[in-house]
């Protein structure tokens, strides 16, 4: 090989902060957040939710958009070499491991998602919906049959094969002929789409529509109309914090990645908070006026609780939406397939970010050729992807979403602000930060980096190990009270899904039951090696990296 590969750049300004956005902007935005939105009481939910973005979203934006340019200067554009640059300690390197790890293990799961929008966006087009329910076309797609542990279907592995190889393809095109340019066309187009959407879906009212029960207004005013008792609700606070750092793609590496691609003087305070801003309006504002107010118009704010509660955002998407659609008679096509070709495009913007981590540490380390590092990526992901494919969709693929995509994004945020603010130094952080700065940010945001996202950092990330079921909040009332609550391990607490907790919830189950939850934790147990094994093959591969650099080191000087 002759030396370094030639540095690779964004192109412009406005396509660095497209593709920036388009990271943060995925099925997160449309699915995720109007869920959780409903889950937790709706405006309830926006105030912890905007406190959360305040003092955790935007600094640890600023912290990983700071870290990346940095370690970009020294040739680094991943998380192990840019924490190395950072932090003195050996230690730090592989904590680093954790942007390459996470990043692998959602898009396993995230590529599945992103193939049905596909698949749905075809079918929708084609007027499917109209004879198909959505639900029987989702088990079709996914193979999905109730207590079976296999769930397979032949047409739903070509569409995710299908998806795979396009996101292979664009990232070896590399960064600004590849990513660069799918963001700027994929998120004009989502924006228009979601636009299109929540017009038409906020112009539904009784009076005009037959099939209407409520104003689609109803369910806006649930979303949006703020209350103050949720304040001192922990669970309340639990979700929102989840959910900034989900949508914002914080606590993975990505950001780091692509702001490494900076030049030492660019800016990042301005670049990094219209990024979130960017986010917030296609989440809050876009994503808020369409799945709800559309699903509570037509089925009652009550079903749609009831609905959510019992499944998921997801579910509400996929499964309920593309009937919805069908009262607005020869609309519906077209509605489904802006539907699912927005959530397409917020996807596919998502997964690229998702795989240049990965690119970037292959083609640094092990001086691979762009194709090269896609396929070793594709070779990496095929064995993760697989399963998820294949196996019921409470084994691999929730696995993969609450360890790699909630779970450990609490515990590298952790890290980092630790590292940026107690290892780097917050005085030496903040002048790295304002170098270049075309936003002047208050100082006060110094003392949130300092003390405040830490701190919080470290108290979120115990109180989601250590959950009771019965949530913090009547856990901590119970307390003095002469009946107190038993404590009893959440399912979606750390401790709680080591456990196997929310496997073994049926006392009156059935045989079939029985037989499908052994199965169940058989996979569970399968998936957990294999999320070890990937960390530990990472670990391996940046042991190998600082080897050679050590060896080459060593050449230059003797
Ligand atoms: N932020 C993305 C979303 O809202 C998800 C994501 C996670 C993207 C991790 C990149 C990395 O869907």
């Amino acid at each position: 090989m002759s030396g370094e590969p030639k540095r690779e750049q964004w192109a412009s300004r406005i396509g660095l902060v497209l593709a920036m956005a388009g990271n943060a902007v995925g099925l997160g935005n449309f699915l995720r957040f109007p869920a959780q939105a409903v889950k937790n009481g709706g405006g309830a939910f926006l105030i912890p939710y905007m406190v959360a973005f305040l003092v955790l979203g935007l600094p640890l934006m600023w912290i990983e958009w700071t870290m990346g340019r940095y370690g970009g200067q020294f040739g680094h554009h991943s998380t192990p070499g840019i924490f190395d640059s950072m932090g003195k300690r050996r230690f730090w390197k592989y904590f680093g491991i954790f942007g390459l790890w996470s990043n692998l293990i959602i898009a396993a799961f995230y590529l599945y998602i992103e193939s049905w929008c596909m698949a749905y966006a075809g079918y929708s087009l084609m007027n499917g919906f109209k004879e198909t329910s959505p639900e029987k076309y989702f088990d079709w797609l996914t193979g999905h049959t109730p207590n079976s542990i296999l769930a397979i279907s032949p047409v739903g592995m070509i569409f995710f094969a299908a998806c795979i190889i396009i996101n292979i393809a664009i990232l070896s095109r590399g960064l600004a002929r590849g990513i660069e340019i799918v963001s700027k066309i994929g998120m004009p187009v989502l924006i228009l789409f979601a636009t299109l959407l929540a017009i038409r879906g906020l112009m539904i009212t009784p009076e005009s529509d037959p099939h209407a029960v409520e104003s689609a207004l109803v369910g806006l005013n649930y979303v949006w109309e703020p209350k103050f008792d949720s304040l001192t609700n922990p669970s309340v606070w639990l979700a929102a914090a989840g959910q900034i750092f989900f949508t914002l793609s914080i606590g993975m590496g990505t950001m780091h990645c692509y702001s490494s691609y900076l030049r030492k003087d660019d800016d990042v305070t301005l670049n990094g908070a219209t990024g979130a801003w960017t986010n917030e309006f296609c989440e809050v504002i876009l994503g808020g006026s369409i799945l709800i107010p559309i699903a509570v118009a037509y089925l009652g704010l009550a079903e749609v609780q009831q609905k959510v509660a019992s499944g998921s955002g997801f579910g509400l998407g996929f499964n309920v939406f593309p009937t919805l659609f069908n009262h607005w008679g020869a609309l519906a096509p077209a509605a489904g397939f802006l539907w699912f070709g927005l959530l397409f495009f917020a996807a596919i913007t998502s997964s690229l970010a998702m795989g240049q981590p990965i690119m970037a540490f292959l083609q640094q380390e092990f001086r691979l050729s762009r194709a090269k590092s896609a396929l070793a990526f594709a070779g990496m992901l095929l064995p993760m992807a697989i399963p998820v494919a294949i196996f019921n969709s409470q084994s691999f693929f929730d696995e993969f979403d609450f360890w790699g995509g909630t779970y450990c994004l609490v515990l590298m945020a952790v890290g980092e602000a630790v590292l940026f603010s107690w290892v780097f130094g917050v005085e030496k952080g903040w002048a790295e930060m304002m170098r270049g700065a075309d936003l002047k940010v208050p100082r006060f945001f110094f003392w949130v980096m300092k003390y405040v996202t830490p701190t919080l950092l470290i108290v979120i990330l115990l109180a989601s190990t250590f959950k009771p079921s019965c949530g913090w909040d009547k856990y901590v009332q119970s307390l003095g009270t002469s009946s107190p609550e038993k404590f009893e391990w959440a399912s979606d607490s750390m401790v709680g899904k080591l456990l196997h907790r929310d496997v073994e919830l049926k006392p009156d189950a059935t045989p079939e039951e029985l037989t499908f939850d052994k199965n169940l934790k058989i996979a569970r147990t399968a998936d957990r090696l294999m999320m070890l094994a990937s960390f530990a093959g990472f670990g391996a591969l940046v042991w190998i990296a600082w080897k050679r650099r050590s060896a080459e080191e060593r050449t230059i000087t003797t």
